[in-house]
């Protein structure tokens, strides 16, 4: 399996139109040592030419370069992407439905409780159902579903969703169960296996069991510490509150993925704020020294 990191910031990107954090000033000052980063998503593929999206970010359309399919033939319009799965249905994972409404056929590959929100809280797949057509398969929970293609050939990929702690976003507090969950992504011709969780608040014995069969885990990074955006006085809730466990700290999220086998544990979903983003700092160099990597927009990995 192809997997590209479309975008590995959190909602905001890096740096973030409105913030002058020690982090986001460094990447408006030496953009060579805190890369800008497009808001997180990833595009996965069996045969680097059909893709699914994994979250939908408002930079989708920039994204899209990052895997650069054109038209076999001489056809004027041209859609690489067979579907649309979502983690949850966050703002920063499902605006870019809209902006994708272009394609005339869109499937969108979701638990039924994301389904929900997406019609009737945000009304992203409602909005967009009246420029394209737009499909959804609904994703059980800890089930394997298998990927089909648009032209109705299966893909080779196969994915499971499970549920995740954290809680409904904002705007949909009476959400049903499974409104945030990961993926783990197959491609049985390869044993190759994927895990995707960009939002997680916690990580207990189970969770960890299931990550540790992935050879390549894409991670919440999303906090450096739990109380970051307290401590620089830009909010008033811990990351565990706002579902995001922080990477540091006895129980942080560092030194669990650090115990994992998994080949390759990159962080994605990076709040601008987190100090792991300047490549100089201390906190960088901890999680280089753990063997995880910090994700970069259109870092490339086949499994
Ligand atoms: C999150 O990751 O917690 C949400 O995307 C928050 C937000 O939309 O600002
Ligand atoms: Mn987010
Ligand atoms: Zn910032």
């Amino acid at each position: 399996v192809h997997v590209v990191l479309l975008g590995t910031a959190a909602g905001g990107g890096f740096p973030q139109w409105n913030c002058w954090c020690p982090s986001c000033a460094t990447a408006r000052s030496s953009p060579d040592i805190a890369k800008p980063r497009s808001q997180s998503s990833a595009a996965i593929s069996a045969d680097g030419i059909r893709w699914f999206l994994l979250n939908a970010s408002p930079d989708v359309r920039d994204q899209l370069k990052w895997i650069g399919s054109r038209p076999s033939g001489t056809e004027l319009r041209h859609v690489p992407i067979d579907g649309v799965l979502m983690t949850d249905a966050e703002l920063d994972h499902s605006v870019g439905l809209l902006l994708l409404r272009e394609a005339g056929r869109m499937p969108l590959i979701t638990t039924a409780a994301v389904s929900g929100i997406l019609d009737t809280d945000s009304r992203i797949s409602t909005t967009t159902r009246a420029f394209s057509e737009v499909p959804w398969t609904m994703l059980p929970l800890d089930a394997e579903v298998e990927l089909t293609q648009r032209d109705g050939r299966g893909s080779g990929l196969t994915v499971e969703a499970f549920a995740v702690p954290a809680g409904p976003p904002r705007f949909s507090p009476e959400a049903a169960h499974g409104h945030t969950v990961g993926f783990t992504i197959r491609q049985r011709s390869r044993n190759a296996v994927c895990a995707f969780v960009p939002g997680c608040g916690d990580l207990d014995a189970t969770l960890l069991d299931r990550l540790r069969q992935a050879q390549l885990l894409l991670f919440d990074g999303t906090f450096w510490k739990d109380d970051e955006l307290i401590a620089l006085g830009i909010g008033t809730r811990t990351g565990r509150q706002m579902d995001h466990l922080p990477m540091s700290g006895t129980d942080g999220s560092l030194e669990r993925l650090a115990a994992l086998p998994c080949r390759h544990r990159v962080y994605t979903h990076i709040n601008n704020t987190n100090p792991v983003l300047v490549e100089s700092s201390p906190e960088r160099r901890a999680v280089a020294a753990a063997g995880i990597t910090v994700g970069e927009d259109g870092m490339r990995f086949e499994l």
